[in-house]
């Protein structure tokens, strides 16, 4: 059986035709047809959309290059250091989430929104001197961190896609940027009675609300803030921002919680409210939603933005299949007999800025790194990342789905399945970032450190890389192989256009192991001259279907 697996995986064209059905042709195995019907998995009876996608997937590799499977491309769209606007405002450092907005429902036109994580010093800000960084220095790191708003555009007769460097709707997101607070924790003791809040940085993944605004996500936040001297209690927030509408006012969401937030994925209860899915990625952390109190009305534009200022935050307890809301009265009561903890937490807001402490209390399940979570398009089932966690064992990470009680994002009961395990026998390891495309096929990049690539119980999967798993049919949690990154990088973001013709994705950490600059592990993606690795967006095109 597994060595059934590995040989579809590595051998076999995909060849999707709906999510209902799986036509392969091998290269070495005679011809296999396979014709599945899905719909018995399908809880919502919808139809897929459209055909799947058909690609040759490739071999793990150690190319110092993006690989694609044959018939596909890549466009380096943005990378860092580039002029951005009129302005001159420059693209920021290693690049993750991003996020297509059609302009005038175009999907050959948008704005796209970009995450900007982290700096590496022997590129953006240098070394410290002395153990500080000078002012300049921290303007650096602040300014390389957050977001960017760029126009990208596909040209008509190359079909290549650009960014449009003199745009008038392209702006920065930094370290610098005044943000507003919302929700229970705002002017609270929690954040030192702050009701603003210097900038944003450390924005790993994100999401998309249903009025059209981003939101991103502060995951590990401790060392910019601690080395520009910024309070800690500002950050670990998610933050949203209106791509198209400069005059929205850039917030954090306290009603979301604080922690170290991956992304946040937004779903509607059967009743209307809105529901927000997070994971926490630390090692032992938490899966968390977040539901409103009020319900969502299409009209109202991204002023529907305050349903995410009122609501209640749960975190899941796997074993009882129950959501526990992270109220102050259970916080205290699960506290009771422990003085530290009971001065820790005197409010709500309290509880907000120390959630996972307050999770823990209640009994909500510690898990392996909870990274990206999902919502199937088909059915409504939510993905979880489980990255990996060696303090016991997973260190390949897996893929969990929750069932929702009637299939309902408001229920506070859930069962959940492991949908796929990393390791040699499902040729990926330390799944990250998930997106769906429309006929309920996973996609999900790797994540391997830097220092593990290659090496150890890591050999086998050579460079991070990109896998298609289908949800349904006779391939369901088969992963495929559709990308392979340069060295030392890591796939971030990935985001389709409406139409699918377009997957745009985040190359993020090239070279990350160089020490010397006249040495790079990696000289990818070789733009504007010289041999320095650059954090750089990509559009990939090619998919037929
Ligand atoms: Fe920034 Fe959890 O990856
Ligand atoms: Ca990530
Ligand atoms: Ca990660
Ligand atoms: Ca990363």
């Amino acid at each position: 059986m597994e060595n059934q697996r590995l040989d579809r995986r590595t051998f076999l064209t995909y060849l999707g035709t709906g999510a209902t059905a799986l036509a392969a042709a091998s290269t070495g195995l005679g011809v296999l047809t396979e014709t599945a019907n899905a719909q018995s998995n399908n809880l919502l009876g919808t139809k897929p959309r459209k055909h799947g996608y058909e690609f040759q997937p490739i071999k793990p590799s150690t190319k110092d290059d993006l690989v694609l499977p044959k018939g596909y491309k890549y466009d380096v769209v943005a990378s860092y250091g580039d002029i951005i606007n009129k302005k001159g405002d420059t693209f920021g450092f290693n690049n993750d989430f991003t996020l297509y907005f059609p302009i005038e429902n175009s999907v050959n036109h948008g704005l796209l929104w970009v995450n900007h994580e982290y700096t590496n010093p022997l590129y953006v800000e240098g070394e410290k001197i002395n153990g500080t960084y000078s002012a300049a220095q921290v303007e650096k790191l602040l300014y390389n961190q957050g977001g960017s708003i760029i126009e990208v555009v596909r040209d008509k007769r190359t079909r290549s896609w650009k960014m449009v460097k003199d745009s008038e709707q392209a702006r920065r997101i930094t370290g610098l940027t005044p943000f507003a607070l919302t929700g229970p924790a705002k002017g609270s003791k929690a954040v030192n009675g702050a009701s603003m809040a210097q900038g944003t940085f450390a924005n790993c993944s994100g999401g998309r609300t249903l009025w059209s605004t981003v939101l991103s996500c502060e995951e590990n936040y401790e060392t910019t803030s601690a080395d520009a001297k910024l309070d800690p209690t500002h950050y670990g927030w998610v933050i949203e921002v209106d791509p198209f509408n400069p005059d929205f006012q850039v917030r954090k969401h306290t009603a979301l919680g604080r922690f170290n937030h991956e992304n946040a994925s937004m779903g509607i209860s059967q009743d209307g409210r809105v529901v927000v899915y997070m994971g926490d990625d630390k090692k032992d952390a938490c899966v968390y939603k977040f539901v409103s109190d009020g319900r969502f009305k299409e009209s109202l534009g991204n002023k529907n933005s305050r349903l995410l200022e009122e609501g209640t935050l749960y975190a899941a307890d796997l074993k009882n299949g129950k959501w526990l809301p992270l109220a102050l009265e259970d916080v205290r009561k699960a506290a009771r007999g422990k003085s530290e903890l009971l001065e820790k937490f005197q409010t709500q807001g309290d509880v907000l800025t120390n959630c996972h402490e307050a999770a823990i209390l209640l009994g909500a399940t510690p898990t392996d790194r909870p990274e990206d979570v999902e919502i199937s398009p088909l059915d409504q089932t939510i993905f979880i990342a489980h990255t990996n966690n060696d303090k016991h064992g997973n260190i390949h990470g897996h893929i969990t789905r929750f069932f929702e009680k009637d299939n309902d994002h408001g229920a506070t009961e859930f069962e959940f399945e492991i949908f796929a395990a990393g390791g040699r026998q499902s040729g990926f390891s330390a799944p990250d970032n998930l997106t769906f495309d429309s006929n309920a096929n996973l996609w999900t990049v790797t994540d391997i450190s830097s220092d593990k690539l290659n090496s150890a119980a890591w050999t086998s999967f050579k460079n991070n890389g990109m896998f298609m798993i289908p949800t349904v049919g006779r391939n369901q949690g088969v992963a495929f192989q559709f990308a392979s990154a340069p060295v030392q990088a890591e796939l971030t973001g990935p985001c389709f256009t409406p139409d699918e013709r377009t997957l745009f994705l985040s190359v993020q950490h090239p070279g990350e192991e160089t020490k010397d600059k006249l040495n790079p592990t990696s000289t990818w993606p070789q733009v504007r001259g010289g041999n320095m690795p650059r954090p750089s967006v990509v559009a990939i095109t090619g998919f037929k279907f």
